[in-house]
């Protein structure tokens, strides 16, 4: 039994979660004077995005210092603070690794661009192929993946923005840099550590064009990914911490071998094909609505297929680059508390470590900004252009963004009703949704049946029954009709979780119902149990 499994952790997007200096923008300060709120959702860990240092180009993703507090968020006494504060309360904190890549402005790079060789070997340079980019791969933010350095004569690889330098991981002396980085935070008390896009970090050998797709094909889950891996945690000591792995594009064999406690890799990994059941044909710039047998398929195929292979999912929606659950996959008018307790209980009764982004826990909705001037993101900003270049006129473009933008889970905590919800006394640096009025931590405090009360439920649930945390699972129906139903069992105990993620009522099917109820969203009776109601969700124990 590993800790991790009866446990959920809370995500902290720092820029936009509590501000205690008034500057518009949140800091470690701030997340410290809200720690007794976290607390009494019930999680264990908190992961806090990056506040190193870095320009910002990408909200901290693009780091100039891995050892070192970005004024703009706080000072290191500020981290040490909140550190032995967060542990008195009894939470672990979860620092954020960005080890795919760097800032250009970090010393390094810097250090490469003056020639040094040493340093050049830090990152991944390569002479121009027949007067262009030596590869055709494409930046995961729009455009080519390589940009020339005139005054050296070479491309270097940026898979994110052109601030954002791969880092050459098959440099032995880069690898112990990062294992550096990692003593220290880990020196500093942390409880465990997130690994942006860390199955990006091996490239392939020989970099050759990819006409099939942008390249991620020929450097996701690249080929020494499990060794590097192996050696950074080994080397660290971090084994016994938790670690969770950002992992893109990858597949269920890698996330096995990633985390089954044999290989001592990490605790457990984010996977996103369940996010990309409405991008029309693969692509995120395409929308359509969710397929939700899709969903159901890729659920069914994660669940059961980690279980089988003996790895640990990190069971999520939402996260700082995605859309908000309840206006996605939900309804976030007419049934929203229904839609956004439906979403939660699907995916924090499942085998895995639930993670709740700030504000999940609220029912926050996308922000329904008006004008292409709200939004802040990078790769919002590069594909509302790319959009028009590909012939989109500027509403359709912009009717794109505003469903994808990675600033729709980028907006201000809604801590209350006051015009800046509580979340600055100055002029916060994003928009804040106009609904904050009625959708906000104080107001819900307040009501038994909220959003956030739901929440407090199913983190005590999970810790208070093993079948939740340490079950298997087995689906019963996967996404036919909206309708996800799964069996968890453990020692001859019996749950059954059933959820309609449509907005009309659908039959549901005899036997689902057995057992006693322990949790639904609805709390007036129903009468015909047949049916399952508008975004219903409930969840029955019994005994084999
Ligand atoms: C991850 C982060 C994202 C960032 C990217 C590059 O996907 O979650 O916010 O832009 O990595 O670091």
């Amino acid at each position: 039994m590993h800790t991790f499994h009866s446990s959920t952790v809370y995500q902290i997007y720092i820029k936009s979660f509590c501000d205690s200096d008034g500057d518009g923008i949140g800091d470690l300060n701030g997340i410290s004077s809200k720690l007794p709120y976290v607390r009494s959702l019930g999680v264990d860990y908190i992961w806090i995005t990056p506040f190193f240092p870095s320009p910002m180009n990408d909200n901290g993703y693009d780091i100039s210092d891995y050892c070192a507090v970005n004024p703009m968020f706080g000072t290191m006494e500020d981290c040490e603070a909140l550190i032995r504060e967060a542990r008195e309360q009894g939470i672990g904190l979860m620092f954020d690794m960005v080890f795919n890549h760097t800032s250009t402005e970090h010393r390094w790079f810097q250090k490469a661009l003056t020639g040094d060789p040493e340093y050049m070997d830090y990152y991944i340079f390569r002479d121009p192929v027949d007067g262009h980019a030596p590869t055709n791969w494409e930046s995961k933010f729009g455009g080519n993946a390589w940009e020339y350095v005139p005054h050296l004569g070479k491309y270097y690889l940026h898979l994110f923005d052109v601030t954002q330098a791969d880092l050459n991981w098959e440099n032995p002396k880069v690898r112990e840099e990062l294992k550096n980085v990692i003593r220290f935070w880990k020196g500093k008390g942390v409880s465990g550590f997130r690994f942006d896009v860390v199955n990006l970090i091996s490239k392939p050998p020989v970099f050759e064009d990819d006409f099939e797709g942008d390249g991620r094909r020929m450097y996701t889950d690249g080929p020494r990914v499990h060794e590097f891996l192996q050696e950074l945690v080994a080397d660290t000591g971090i084994g016994n911490m938790v670690t969770v792995g950002e992992m893109s594009s990858t597949t269920l064999a890698n996330c096995i071998r990633y985390t089954r406690p044999a290989d001592r890799e990490l605790s457990m990994a984010f996977s996103f094909h369940h996010l990309k059941v409405d991008y029309a044909g693969g692509d995120k710039w395409a929308l359509k609505a969710p397929d939700l047998v899709q969903l159901g398929e890729i659920f069914r195929t994660w669940q059961e297929g980690m279980q089988e292979g003996g790895g640990w999912n990190a069971v999520f929606w939402c996260n700082h680059d995605q859309p908000r659950s309840v206006s996605r996959f939900g309804d976030d008018s007419r049934y929203w508390k229904e839609s956004a307790k439906m979403l939660a209980m699907l995916i924090h009764m499942m085998r895995g470590t639930p993670y709740i982004y700030q504000g999940d826990e609220l029912g926050i909705t996308d922000p329904g900004y008006k004008s292409i001037e709200e939004y802040r993101d990078v790769e919002s900003l590069n594909y509302y252009r790319i959009l028009l270049e590909r012939g989109l006129s500027e509403k359709d473009a912009f009717e794109v963004i505003s469903r994808r933008s990675r600033d729709n889970g980028r907006t201000p905590m809604q801590w209350d009703g006051t015009d800046t919800a509580g979340f600055t006394t100055g002029e916060p640096w994003i928009g804040i949704p106009a609904n904050h009025t009625y959708i906000n931590a104080e107001a819900e405090e307040k009501d038994p049946d909220s959003i956030l009360n739901f929440y407090r439920t199913l983190t005590s649930l999970r810790k208070e029954f093993a079948v939740i945390a340490e079950g298997d699972i087995r689906f019963l129906t996967a996404g036919t009709g909206g309708v996800f139903a799964y069996e968890r069992s453990l020692n001859g105990q019996i749950l059954t979780v059933v959820c309609n993620m449509t907005a009309g009522e659908v039959p549901c099917a005899p036997g689902l119902r057995t057992g006693y109820c322990l949790l639904s969203n609805y709390t007036e009776a129903g009468g015909d149990d047949s049916v399952l109601r508008p975004y219903e969700a409930a969840a029955y124990l019994r005994n084999e």
